[in-house]
C-alpha cells in the first residue's frame, strides 16, 4: 500500500470555490502519477465559515489542517463581513490565525510572467524586454502584523490607534537562511527590503542579514529602502532575484511584483514552516466583485497546487507537467476575461473551461 498524503482544501470566500474546483479536477487527473496516494478533504473556513458557524477558523478546520500533511487554501474576505470587528473578519480570524497557529514564517511569491501575456504588464516593452523572475521571501509571522501592543485607546478627539513592529533576532535569522538558501540555487543575489535610515527594526534587520552572509559568501547580499524599491521595480525589475522583505513590506512588495507580471490571477505562493509543513494559496485576493460568475482565472489556484506537489510531495516532474499545460493553453490563445486583450487568436473562456482545457492538457 502507498503512503497516504493528506490535502486539506479550503476553498472559502469569493472566487475561492471555483477557481479551486478546477485545481481538483487537475489533482484528480494527475493523481495516477504521484508515487504517494492522495486523500483530500474540504474544509469550511473565512467568511463562509462565519456564516455557517460563527467563526472564520472552526475548530473541525483547523483540526483536519492540523491531520494533514499540506494545506491547499483560496482566498477568505468580502465586504460582507466588514461589519465585524477585525480579529473576526475572514482575514485576521482565519487566514492570519493559520499562518501564527502553524508558525509559517516563511513566504514565497514567485512572480514571473508569460511571453504570451506580456502585453498585460503596465511596464513599457522596452522594460519587459529585459524580462525577470522574481521570489519575494516575506516573513509572514512576525512585524507589525503580530507585534503587541495593538489597539485603539481614548475618545472623541483625544482616540488614538496603535500596532506594533517588533522583529527579533531569531526570527530574522531564520528568514534569512531561508533567502540565503533559496538564492544558492538561483542567481546567488539577494535584495533585502528595509527602512534603516528611519526604524530601529529595519537597523536590527540589516544588522543581521549582513551577519548571516558572512555564512553564505557566493551570494551577493544588497540592501535596499522601501521607497526605491517599488521605483526600482518599475524602472528595471530585471536586476532582482531574490527579493527579502519583513512582513509589511512583503505584502507590498509582492502585489507590486504580481502586477507587473500582467495578472495577480497568475500567481501562487507557498508557506511554510521549519518542517516545511505547507499551505499553498494564490497570491490574489478573493475578488468578490467577480464571484460565482465563472469569469474568474484559475491559473493562480492551479499554480498553487503545482507548488505543493513540487514543495510537499517532491514530485517536480509532475509539478513541471501543470505548468506546462498552462503554457500550452496560453499559448493557444484561450484566456479568462481578466487575461484577455483583443489581439488576434484570443478566446475568452470560463473559469471551467480553462481548468477542463489546462487538465486535458497534462500529458
Ligand atoms: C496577502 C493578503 C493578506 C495579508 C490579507 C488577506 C490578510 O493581502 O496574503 O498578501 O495582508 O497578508
Ligand atoms: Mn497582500
Amino acid at each position: 500500500m502507498a503512503d497516504i498524503f493528506k490535502i486539506a482544501i479550503l476553498p472559502g470566500d469569493g472566487i475561492g470555490p471555483e477557481v479551486m474546483k478546477q485545481a481538483i479536477k487537475i489533482l484528480e487527473k494527475i493523481e495516477k502519477y504521484i508515487t504517494k496516494k492522495i486523500v483530500i478533504d474540504t474544509y469550511t473556513v473565512g467568511g463562509a465559515a462565519i456564516n455557517l458557524y460563527g467563526n472564520p477558523l472552526p475548530k473541525k478546520t483547523l483540526y483536519g489542517c492540523e491531520k494533514s500533511d499540506a494545506i491547499l487554501f483560496g482566498s477568505v474576505g468580502g465586504s460582507e463581513w466588514d461589519y465585524l470587528p477585525l480579529n473576526k473578519r475572514p482575514e485576521k480570524g482565519s487566514l492570519l490565525k493559520l499562518r501564527k497557529h502553524f508558525n509559517l514564517f516563511a513566504n514565497i511569491r514567485p512572480s514571473f510572467f508569460y511571453k504570451d501575456l506580456s502585453i498585460l504588464s503596465p511596464l513599457k516593452e522596452k522594460i519587459l524586454n529585459k524580462g525577470f523572475d522574481i521570489i519575494c521571501i516575506r516573513e509572514l509571522t512576525g512585524g507589525i502584523y503580530f507585534g503587541l501592543p495593538n489597539g485603539r485607546k481614548g475618545k472623541g478627539i483625544d482616540e488614538y490607534a496603535f500596532d506594533t513592529e517588533i522583529y527579533s533576532r531569531f526570527e530574522i535569522e531564520r528568514i534569512a537562511h531561508i533567502a540565503f538558501n533559496i538564492a544558492l540555487k538561483r542567481k546567488k543575489k539577494i535584495c533585502s527590503i528595509d527602512k534603516a535610515n528611519v526604524l530601529n527594526t529595519s537597523i536590527l534587520w540589516r544588522e543581521v542579514l549582513t551577519d548571516i552572509s558572512k555564512q553564505y559568501i557566493s551570494v551577493k547580499l544588497e540592501h535596499m529602502y522601501i521607497d526605491n524599491a517599488v521605483m526600482q521595480l518599475m524602472k528595471n525589475p530585471s536586476q532582482f532575484d531574490v527579493i527579502l522583505c519583513s512582513n509589511l513590506f512583503g505584502d507590498i512588495i509582492s502585489d507590486q511584483c504580481a502586477m507587473i507580471s500582467g495578472s495577480v490571477g497568475n500567481l501562487p505562493s507557498a508557506s511554510f514552516n521549519q518542517n516545511y509543513f505547507g499551505l499553498y494559496e494564490p497570491s490574489g485576493g478573493s475578488a468578490p466583485n467577480i464571484a460565482g460568475k465563472n469569469i474568474a482565472n484559475p491559473i493562480a489556484q492551479i499554480l498553487s497546487l503545482a507548488m505543493l506537489i513540487e514543495y510537499s510531495l517532491k514530485e517536480r516532474n509532475i509539478s513541471q507537467k501543470i505548468k506546462n499545460a498552462i503554457q500550452k493553453i496560453l499559448n493557444l490563445g484561450y484566456r479568462t476575461k481578466d487575461l484577455f486583450t483583443n489581439s488576434k487568436n484570443e478566446k475568452i473562456i470560463t473559469t471551467d473551461d480553462m481548468g477542463t482545457l489546462i487538465m486535458e492538457s497534462i500529458i
